[in-house]
């Protein structure tokens, strides 16, 4: 049986950091509202010289390190992100070339939004299983602070910047135990971003009802999470972490208590990034897993929720 291990894990966060403070001086909110309602404190946010493919290989040359990985052993890169610096060559075109590994697939996710990060892992994990790759580097990268309105305090306050990798190798022994993905374009109007084209009236900007988002996301992930369980025939005593899509600490919270875990066993980036949108997730296991929480053996479920609608989750055996 071959399954797909986590390697290793790295993460890059562009060094200026946005505080709630900052925010206040900018549109009509407030620390408190904001702490309140999504428990966001701040987020990073891009220099102009940054872009989604440089922000994806710091992360990516990160985890390639962890994993002791020469880049030249991957077989296939994944990228996803909704705000990519050009529309092709994909993002991860653009990281191959400055990871000077040319030849392997490599290819971009883009609309996935926050579900993106699941996407990646769930598709690498066919290859790896099915015996067609050895190794793959699965990244999600966003530049989530050129895609907002400034003006609009109903969703710049929620996001930010930043990039998550994890290289995936086929081992004998259990890592990716299942994944699960389910689409629903019904909600399509929920969350979505326009492109801007030339006929385009202004530059699109990311558009959320976010209340409604907001009660979706606690039913869905709860209906994942029960599925996910079931698929691998197990209780939810038996999970160690949750590694969830930051979004909001209340869906986190409401997840939380669904799965019956301590708030010590979830790993919380959020209150430090926003939401990441596709970069969230291996954002939170990278940042658990250095600082030693999330340790090799314990069993971590992760899940991802966004504009799509789209979701999905893995069960990993880390
Ligand atoms: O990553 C993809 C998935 N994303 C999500 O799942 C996001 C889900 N949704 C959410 O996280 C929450 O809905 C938000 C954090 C976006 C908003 O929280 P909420 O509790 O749903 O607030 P609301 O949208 O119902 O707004 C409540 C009030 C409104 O005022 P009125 O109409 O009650 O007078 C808003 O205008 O808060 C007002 N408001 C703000 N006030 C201060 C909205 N944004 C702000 C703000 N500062 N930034």
């Amino acid at each position: 049986m071959i399954y797909s291990k986590i390697l290793g894990t790295g993460s890059y966060l562009p060094e200026k950091v946005l505080t709630n403070f900052d925010l206040e001086k900018m549109v009509d909110t407030s620390n408190d509202w904001i702490v309140e309602r999504s428990g966001i404190r701040e987020r990073h946010i891009a220099a102009a010289d940054e872009n989604a493919a440089t922000l994806a290989e710091k992360a990516a040359r990160a985890a390639l390190d962890t994993a002791g990985v020469d880049a030249k052993e991957i077989d296939m890169i994944i990228v996803s992100s909704t705000t990519p610096h050009l529309v092709f060559p994909s993002t991860a075109c653009l990281l191959q070339e400055k990871l000077g590994i040319a030849g392997c697939p490599a290819f971009d996710l883009n609309a996935t939004a926050c579900a993106g990060f699941m996407y990646g892992l769930s598709i690498a994990d066919q290859y790896i299983r099915t015996g067609a790759i050895k190794k793959a580097l699965v990244i999600g990268s966003e530049v989530m602070s050129r895609v907002v309105d400034w003006s609009d305090r109903t969703t710049c306050v929620l996001f930010g910047d930043g990039s998550g990798a994890m290289v995936l190798g086929a081992s004998n022994e259990p890592g990716i135990l299942s994944t699960h993905l389910h689409a629903d374009g019904t909600h399509k109007d929920v969350l979505y971003l326009p492109q801007t084209t030339k006929s385009s009236p202004e530059f699109e900007t990311v558009k959320m009802m976010g209340n409604q988002l907001f009660k979706l996301a606690v039913n869905t992930l709860g209906s994942l999470f029960d599925e996910t369980l079931a698929a691998n025939n197990i209780q939810k005593s038996e999970i160690d972490w949750l590694v969830p899509h930051q979004a909001n600490m209340r869906i986190i919270e409401a997840m939380r208590k669904k799965l019956d875990l301590p708030m010590e066993r979830v790993a919380i980036t959020l209150d430090k990034q926003g939401n990441t949108s596709s970069a969230s997730i291996p954002l939170a296991l990278d940042e658990a897993v250095r600082d030693g929480r999330i340790k090799r053996g314990q069993l971590l479920i992760m899940e991802g929720f966004g504009g799509g609608l789209a979701w999905g989750s893995a069960l990993v055996r880390y």
